[in-house]
């Protein structure tokens, strides 16, 4: 039997840990594993915060009835419905047939489309509330964060926000559930990249809700994944996180990021490095594209001001690994950033003009002249490259952002 982990007074934990999967979305890279968060709220009236994905729904099911026995759920809150946090819910009404799901209209339709479900169905608005007996539920509309659907769920007297993918974070929970009972440290950078690869191209609506919940008191943060936040530093800290990277602010840092077949482009790349840390730039990270992982490329170009993209040509177009991370960045809107760009060709440059209409198309500020090269590294080449990483890194260390 589990033992009930409360996260805060009569709210209880009952998610799970995936440290099976490789790929979230099957797409993005679990080194670390992932948690499905899933919560019970203990009143006159028992309460059930989203549900997790359907792998682990017989784990799931045996860790509410070990919390309730034969207690019934009367409802079913259901912030978010993507299948990650959706997928046990035809199970848990298959168990718990007199449920009533909470939802919006939104995904009141959803759950008619995914799941066919239509009975005890119980709709809410922004700023609706619900008794429970002694607690008190009230829902926020947070759409695009990260669905239309997405909403929020406050419990007024305990100041425990529910806010779905909202904070979540790549890793599992490993033993302790509280930010008091573990590293936050640990999560730093995997928070990031799970912003920028799940929730990196709803800035706008990120911005909307932080503006919502503004004068909403937390004394706790309840999201879908990762730890519960309750320590006030670290729910300022996530917070503020959140603010800076919807807002696509950054800290002071330059990512170089390259595709190279043969080590000319990567060539450039070294020289335009030195070059930048020489002039003062301390948090320079350099990818290969054909080596790391697109969802780390993302956010490094999230966390850092500054960006540097090189290809060679190919096929008339830029490197494919490199036209792909182009276009996850074009997709995320990215802003703000002082932009640099270097490549190379044997008979017909393609890259200059494709990296000018992504620099154009992004509003990037293009901080020096590209650096191009035909066949081999002559001496007017490698003058241009040293030229951007000066020039990018007097940018870089002029500008009044976060060091
Ligand atoms: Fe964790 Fe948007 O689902």
């Amino acid at each position: 039997m589990y033992k009930p982990i409360e996260v805060t007074e009569n709210i209880f934990y009952v998610g799970v840990n995936d440290r099976t999967k490789h790929l979230f979305e099957s797409l993005w890279p679990l080194p670390q594993g992932v948690s499905y968060n899933s919560y019970i709220i203990r009143d006159e009236k028992t309460v059930l915060v989203d549900t997790v994905d359907i792998c682990y729904s017989d784990l799931f099911m045996r860790k509410i009835r070990s919390l309730l026995g034969d207690q019934p759920i009367d409802y079913l809150v259901v912030n978010h419905m993507e299948p990650d946090h959706s997928g046990s819910i035809e199970l848990l009404v298959s168990k718990y047939p007199d449920i009533q799901i909470v939802g919006n209209k939104r995904s009141i339709e959803m759950l008619k489309g995914f799941y066919g479900i239509t009975d005890n169905l119980f709709e809410v608005k922004d700023r609706d509330e619900v008794s429970l007996g002694k607690f008190t539920l009230q829902f926020y509309m947070t759409p695009m964060v990260h669905w239309p659907e997405t909403m929020m769920t406050y419990v007024k007297e305990t100041k425990t926000l529910f806010t779905g993918d909202a904070f979540g974070t790549f890793g599992t929970i490993d033993g302790g559930v509280l930010d008091s009972q573990l590293s936050p440290e640990r999560y730093r950078d995997e928070m990031i990249r799970y912003y920028s690869n799940i929730v990196g191209k709803f800035g706008s609506p990120v911005q909307t809700a932080l503006k919502k919940l503004s004068n909403v008191k937390i004394d706790a943060i309840c999201s879908t994944h990762g730890p519960v936040w309750t320590i006030q530093e670290n729910i300022a800290d996530v917070i503020a996180l959140y603010d800076r990277l919807s807002r696509y602010e950054a800290e002071r840092g330059l990512v170089i990021a390259y595709g190279s077949m043969y080590g000319h482009t990567e060539e450039l790349a070294e020289i335009i490095a030195t070059e930048a840390a020489g002039n003062g730039v301390k948090n320079i990270v350099m990818h290969n594209v054909s080596k790391s992982h697109e969802s780390d490329i993302l956010r490094d170009a999230f966390k850092y001001k500054g960006l540097i993209i090189g290809s060679p040509t190919y096929n008339n177009k830029l490197y494919p690994a490199v036209d792909g991370l182009v276009s996850a960045l074009q997709n995320r809107g990215l802003k703000n950033r002082y932009f640099g760009y270097f490549g190379s060709f044997t008979w017909a440059d393609a890259t200059a003009r494709q990296f000018e209409a992504f620099a154009g198309a992004m509003e990037f500020e293009l901080v020096a002249e590209p650096v191009i090269m035909k066949q081999a590294m002559l001496a007017d080449v490698v003058e241009k490259a040293r030229n951007l990483g000066r020039v990018m890194a007097e940018k870089l260390t002029s500008d009044r952002g976060e060091s």
